[in-house]
């Protein structure tokens, strides 16, 4: 090849790149764009709440203790759950939750790594032994939902799961404590 024909060449290669560059920086910017966007605007991201809690003692006392499981509704119409998820069960067993009403959901774990979702919503999250873990969500609709482990932690794995109640505002009547278990059906 003459000097004149490489020239050429090599510069037609470096075009050819920094087109390539540019493609992937403008990729990337609206990638992060969209992601800090959904985040402020509209809730979205990854479950990364940062609060320890012993998993040696976790239910002894404090909040994951026996008596504070399950569904309560503060005084101020706040919803939380909370959940301790176990080789190889969920307790409680069952949640009851209202519909189209914001709701937390609180899990912790005393012993190995469980996964937790709840079919046909958002909610998705780790439940990691020395963490609490944390979900926001809004139930769209009411009816029995499905909570299953989706983390092997075990040969119980299969076994683990809960439901979870979606109640209307008719039918989530917490007690005087705040209080509100699973309706038998
Ligand atoms: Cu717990 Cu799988």
């Amino acid at each position: 090849m003459s000097e004149g024909l490489q020239q050429t060449h090599e510069r037609r290669v470096l075009g050819t790149e920094l087109l390539w560059a540019f493609g992937v920086g403008v990729l990337v910017t609206a990638t992060l764009s969209l992601i800090v966007f959904t985040a402020l605007t509209r809730g979205i991201n990854p479950p990364s709440n940062v609060e320890r809690v012993d998993p040696k003692t976790l239910h002894l006392s404090g909040e994951f203790a026996e008596q504070n499981l399950g569904t309560v509704v503060a005084a101020d119409g706040i919803v939380t759950a909370r959940i301790i998820a176990t080789q190889f069960m969920f307790a409680p067993h069952c949640i009851a939750l209202p519909q189209g009403q914001p709701v937390t959901l609180r899990f912790a774990s005393p012993d190995v790594i469980h996964g937790i979702l709840i079919t046909g919503t958002n909610v998705n999250t780790m439940v990691v032994p020395g963490y609490v873990a944390q979900v926001h969500t809004e139930f769209a609709r009411g009816g029995e939902l499905l909570m299953p482990c989706h983390e092997y932690c075990g040969l119980g794995h299969s076994e683990m799961w809960a439901n979870v109640q979606v109640l209307s505002a008719g039918e989530f009547k917490p007690d005087r404590d705040g209080r509100l278990t699973c309706a038998q059906r």
